[in-house]
């Protein structure tokens, strides 16, 4: 079967080029023959320690707001009506019993909702965030079964949530795509992410693997996801003149503002956003309706809005992962070296979205293989815009490669850690780029001891307790290096030794603001509690994304020019009579204080004293992140080995997974509490995606049929076990602090080290997530 038949596109993009003429003025530290970031070599301060959150009190205390908490005087309470047709006209639609329900104070619905400039989709310019380009709320028209249909204001929540209850739409239905099958029939077009093609093709795969030696080809598929962060999606929002206030819960501050403006037709600087927690993200908490509707409806009424969304209103509003259907084909020879790899098949967005999920991206730098094809084409439906979720790719992608290269090592008798090794390559295969640091063996040899791999039986189902078979599988990890344009960081220095560090960045619970108060503690030679972090407002200057794993190096960057500056600045105003004079910036690094010389810390001078002699209370300054150009000179990946061992019951087909380990390959771990944490909630993440998420969608319909925790089956205690998490710690020299992005491997890889070890523990092959009892089935009895 060959779904993607005419993927010999090059993937040429615009970033690209626009990268390469930038490179002339890269900054020394990135290129290369650069200088790495002085911070890689302290190995003994607070880097790599285990601090716990600095908003942990906060948190457990309640003192914490969160975007629904936050007050406005003469504030009233959203509730949304949601479609329940995928697409049409509304042809009749009754409000009076909802505006005559007790409380209300308004009903906003197309025929009285303000006007409103469609959002601008993802990607289609730096700073918009729309989910899709449809307008919202402006006309009849219906293009998803969930889409909002009217807003509902009250004096409070209850009212509102009671007031949508008794109003009537009647729908003029138009016909619909609502099914996959249906929509790859009608055709399937070339998939693009974030302005690249999701297609390329090296040498010739076919006649590779019809002349392989060994071979396997199958198809994989992985279902729909919906996004379950424990907190839904919420803003509160007020109009002060023509300036808006919103407290929101975000991963996108800046470009959230400034696509929200641009809807309504308001200057960027005029919206102004608040999101200093965030109860998870994982890729949705973005730009989605309900914040244009509540800015919308409160202009409207004249009252500031919250607008919470329930977790069926999440359901119906927030996108998630989209259903992907994938052949995996490879090719060996007697060595078990790849001869052919195919990766490509098809997923399923919106005519108005920009998102498909792009399954194949691992696979350009995971394998040296010397023919390869991969591709991912696109069909077309009527349902809500998919989005980033967690790994988009990476996640559901690696089920199926790795699950494949698991087949194949079972077809040629080899160990499956063995296979992989055979097969790393010297140089990424697609790019052609060296990796800035790829340690894959050690992940997986330091894995192995500490898993005790060699344990295992390689043949299926030899292993049994009674009614449970057991396996041990294993899977890849891997996820890029991304650092994002535009960050900028602000820093304060005062008199007292103390500063205060500010990047438009995002804390969502994952630990960054603590792991950067720690970081810039670090650089400028301060206790970690004279450091304060601010972050998640656009009053803070540069646009830092939580999002595609790169937070903290985009931080890191940021901080780095902040701090040139600085020193700069300080030893300007050190003048002549410090300890300091003479040197230049790059001599000099932030020490028990103050600023002292890199090659002799004697001459120092603190910062309380070079303020206090240049007569002033404080320092600030201000500077944007240099360009990511490591990103134009090196491969850059985090990479990890997943060992896992799960239970099957073998008269139900139950699989409980006993035990996990990821093995990490991830730069320097700056905070190794944070950091475990970040991958053990990936790996519990993977354990849902491999055992129970699966969002059952009417194809009849449109409809999501299962929009509860109740239904929609997220892992619990019972489903998960101690975590194991190792890694090597090897700093990458290309990288500020040598850090890599964490927060997104860990979900990669654990869909197929839970299938192939499954396998191991029954000879069942599950090729479709989730594995669930029915998809495994039965055994004989003891
Ligand atoms: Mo992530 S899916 O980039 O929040």
């Amino acid at each position: 079967m060959n779904i993607v038949d005419d993927a010999k596109i090059v993937a040429q993009t615009a970033t690209k080029t626009l990268m390469t003429n930038l490179v002339p003025l890269a900054p020394d530290s990135w290129i290369p023959g650069g200088k790495p970031d002085p911070l890689i070599t302290h190995k003994h301060g607070l880097i790599g320690t285990p601090v716990s959150r600095l908003d942990g009190a906060f948190k457990v205390g309640g003192t914490a707001r969160f975007a629904a908490e936050f007050p406005f005087q003469g504030m009233v309470y959203a509730a949304l009506s949601y479609s329940t047709i995928p697409r049409g006209r509304i042809a009749t639609l009754d409000t009076s019993a909802a505006e005559a329900a007790p409380g209300v104070v308004l009903v906003m619905t197309h025929r009285n909702a303000p006007r409103m400039n469609p959002p601008a989709v993802f990607g289609s310019s730096s700073t918009a965030v729309g989910p899709s380009d449809l307008p919202i709320m402006q006309d009849d028209r219906i293009h998803w079964n969930g889409q909002p249909i009217a807003v509902v204001l009250a004096e409070t929540q209850e009212q509102a949530d009671h007031a949508v209850t008794p109003i009537r739409v009647g729908y003029a239905a138009e016909p619909s795509t609502s099914s996959f099958e249906t929509a790859k029939a009608e055709g399937l077009q070339p998939g693009m992410f974030m302005g690249q093609m999701l297609a390329s093709e090296t040498g010739d795969p076919d006649t590779a693997l019809a002349a392989a030696l060994f071979k396997v080809d199958h198809v994989y598929r992985t279902p729909r996801h919906n996004h379950n962060a424990i907190e839904p999606h919420a803003a509160t929002i007020a109009w002060v003149g023509d300036t808006l206030r919103i407290h929101d819960a975000s991963q996108m501050v800046t470009a959230t503002a400034a696509t929200i403006a641009d809807v309504f037709g308001i200057p960027a600087g005029q919206v102004y956003i608040t999101s200093p927690y965030v109860g998870g993200g994982f890729g949705s908490k973005g730009l989605w309706d309900h914040q244009l509707l509540g800015a919308a409806a409160a202009k409207l009424a004249g009252r500031p809005v919250r607008v919470a969304l329930s977790r069926e209103g999440v359901y119906r509003v927030v996108g998630g992962r989209s259903p992907t259907e994938q052949r995996v084909a490879l090719g060996a020879d007697a060595d078990g070296h790849f001869t052919a790899l195919i990766h490509e098949g098809a997923t399923v967005t919106t005519a108005h979205n920009n998102f498909p999920e792009p399954f194949i991206l691992a696979s350009k730098s995971a394998y040296a293989a010397d023919n390869t094809r991969l591709g991912v084409k696109v069909a077309t439906m009527h349902m809500l815009a998919n989005t980033f979720m967690r790994a988009p790719g990476e996640a559901v992608g690696s089920f199926a490669v790795e699950s494949a290269i698991d087949e194949l090592a079972h077809e040629l008798g080899v160990d499956p850690i063995e296979l992989r090794i055979r097969n790393e390559p010297e140089t990424d295969p697609s790019s052609g780029l060296p990796f800035s640091i790829r340690e894959v063996e050690k992940a997986y040899r330091d894995g192995a001891e500490r898993f005790g791999w060699t344990k295992r039986k390689a043949t299926p189902g030899a292993r049994r307790e009674g009614e449970w078979l057991i396996g041990t599988g294993v899977a890849t990890a891997s996820y890029p290096y991304y650092r994002m344009p535009g960050g900028a960081a602000r820093i304060t220095l005062t008199r007292d030794g103390r500063a205060k560090v500010e990047v438009a960045a995002h804390e969502m619970g994952m630990g960054t603001s603590t792991t950067t108060a720690m970081v810039a503690a670090e650089r400028l030679g301060l206790p970690l509690d004279h450091v304060e972090v601010g972050y998640g407002d656009t009053d803070i200057p540069g646009a830092i994304m939580a999002g595609g794993s790169q937070q903290t190096a985009a931080i890191g960057a940021a901080v780095i020019a902040a701090w040139n500056d600085l020193v700069a600045q300080l030893l300007k105003l050190a003048g002549n009579d410090s300890p300091l004079a003479g040197l230049k910036p790059d001599e000099v690094g932030g020490h028990d204080g103050g600023l002292a010389m890199l090659d002799d810390p004697t001459r120092r001078e603190s910062y309380g004293s070079i303020l206090s002699r240049a007569q002033r209370d404080e320092v600030r300054v201000e500077a944007n992140a240099s360009p990511p150009l490591e990103l134009m000179h090196w491969s850059m990946h985090s990479h990890g080995a997943m060992f896992c061992e799960v239970r099957v019951n073998a008269v139900t087909g139950e699989t409980r997974v006993s035990r996990f380990l990821g093995s990490f390959d991830c730069g320097r771990i700056l905070n190794s509490k944070t950091a475990r944490s970040q991958f053990r909630g990936g790996i519990i993440m993977g354990l849902g995606l491999a055992l129970t998420e699966e969002t059952l969608f009417d194809e009849r319909t449109g409809r999501i049929m299962n929009p509860s925790l109740a239904e929609y089956h997220i892992p619990v205690h019972m489903d998960v076990p101690e975590i194991d998490v190792i890694w090597t710690d090897i700093a990458d020299p290309h990288t500020p602090m040598g850090a890599h992005g964490i927060g997104e491997i860990g979900i990669t890889g654990v869909g197929a080290a839970v299938a192939n070890a499954v396998f191991n523990a029954t000879g069942k092959r599950v090729r479709e997530l989730p594995i669930t009892l029915d998809k495994v089935g039965a055994f004989a009895a003891a």
